[in-house]
């Protein structure tokens, strides 16, 4: 690879930055690189200069401090920074305005506090739904079917030919599936193995999902038409209602204090002995040292993981346990999904800083399409900062 050239590069302090539209009136700091182009052409058209680090590691909130400077009015930031009151507050004395996280998550961010200061927040739903629930599924099918076990296996040179009893795993089709949260990720996930494997469901969530289960329904009824096993859907009653009757538990839930350590040693006691779990949403919402202890356990218990406690670090003995599997939070993580998340989060940003109102429904998709809506993608506390609601046909050249 080229270096760029020497002007459009910058030192602030320890770290790296690539400066993209040098002349633009606004400063925009994005504190990891993203992929694709386009979401330095929504931030060149709404007249920043952006900054954007380029040291391939999370960042702390010294070296955030630092970026941010005396003047800077919006930022792209990483789930792994804390994006607290003090962050926030450096953000709002440098002048800035829009904050988007490079996430649809947004735990790591005080947003009450950024209401305070009058500072919108965006986050980037809907690109990565049928992506998340992928690594989801994935996840599901190497935890049942012992995927790296076999892959170790046969690269130790162990593999002496088939054998009945090798390597037995779980048969999915027919199964119980149990969601805890039926949001996007959650419902995604769900149809996917509901009309691929015909299982059963069960969701636990605050809501009664009216589209998921008229989803089961429909799809029942075409089962029923060809004189094959209909499938079934029920809200679960309780959480522990949802475990007991579940061969696979996937967490689809967002983090917040209600929610971390839902799944602690007496719920996974409560888990057939036999079940799997799958997490992909947020690593706290497992009490991940009650984990190792329940797989050690019990040995034909299986976990699958994309997401820690303690991202990066992982629970002490986790990574010797052959019944668990694990890969480093890629839930979103295909080309296709970063761009149009990079896409959104530039969006939210541009938009704000622009004056442009907020668009009102959950589907963002218009704006991975040319002539996007002059609308800021999804900004989660559009209603407490009183922002205005898209409702024109306004649309950018972009
Ligand atoms: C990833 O974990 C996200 O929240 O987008």
């Amino acid at each position: 690879m080229t270096a760029p050239p020497r002007e459009q590069t910058r030192s602030v302090g320890e770290a790296q930055c690539r400066v993209e539209n040098p002349g633009g009136a606004r400063r925009v700091v994005v504190t990891q690189d993203l992929p694709g182009r386009r979401w330095l052409e929504e931030l060149a058209a709404a007249d920043c200069r952006v900054e954007v680090c380029v040291e391939y590691r999370p960042l702390d909130a010294a070296t955030i401090r630092e970026l941010i400077g005396g003047r800077c009015d919006g930022v792209i930031g990483q789930l792994t920074e804390p994006w607290g009151e003090g962050l926030l507050r450096a953000l709002r004395d440098a002048g800035g305005a829009a904050y988007s996280n490079f996430a649809v998550g947004y735990d790591n961010v005080d947003v009450p506090a950024a209401t305070t200061l009058g500072i919108a927040v965006g986050n980037t739903p809907g690109v990565l739904t049928e992506t998340t629930a992928e690594m989801a599924v994935a996840l599901t099918f190497a935890a049942a079917r012992r995927v790296v076990e076999g892959h170790r296996y046969v690269a130790e040179g162990r593999f002496a030919g088939w054998l009945p009893t090798l390597l037995l795993g779980r048969r999915l089709h027919g199964g119980t599936l149990g969601i805890v949260g039926a949001g996007r990720i959650g419902s995604a996930y769900a149809r996917m193995l509901v009309e691929g494997h015909k299982m059963d469901l069960v969701y636990f969530g605050p809501h009664v999902n009216e589209e998921l289960e008229g989803f089961v329904a429909d799809y029942a009824a075409f089962l029923a038409a060809r004189a094959e096993r209909p499938v079934s859907c029920r809200r679960a009653e309780s959480l522990e209602d949802l475990l007991a009757a579940s061969d696979v538990v996937s967490i689809h839930a967002a983090l917040n204090d209600q929610t971390r350590h839902l799944i602690d040693a007496a719920r996974l006691a409560q888990m057939k002995g036999d079940a799997i779990l799958i997490n992909a949403s947020r690593g706290p919402l497992v009490d991940e040292a009650a984990l190792v202890e329940h797989c050690r356990a019990h040995p034909e218990f299986r976990a699958g993981l994309d997401v820690f406690e303690r991202e990066p670090a992982t629970a002490p003995g986790l990574l010797e346990l052959p019944n668990v599997v694990v890969v480093p939070h890629l839930g979103s993580a295909t080309g296709w999904t970063r761009e149009g998340m990079a896409t959104v989060a530039a969006g939210n940003v541009a938009a704000v800083l622009r004056g442009w109102p907020v668009w009102p429904s959950p589907d963002i998709t218009p704006f991975l399409a040319p002539g996007a809506p002059a609308a800021a993608p999804s900004i989660v506390n559009a209603h407490e900062l009183g922002l205005a609601m898209f409702a024109g046909i306004a649309t950018t050249s972009l």
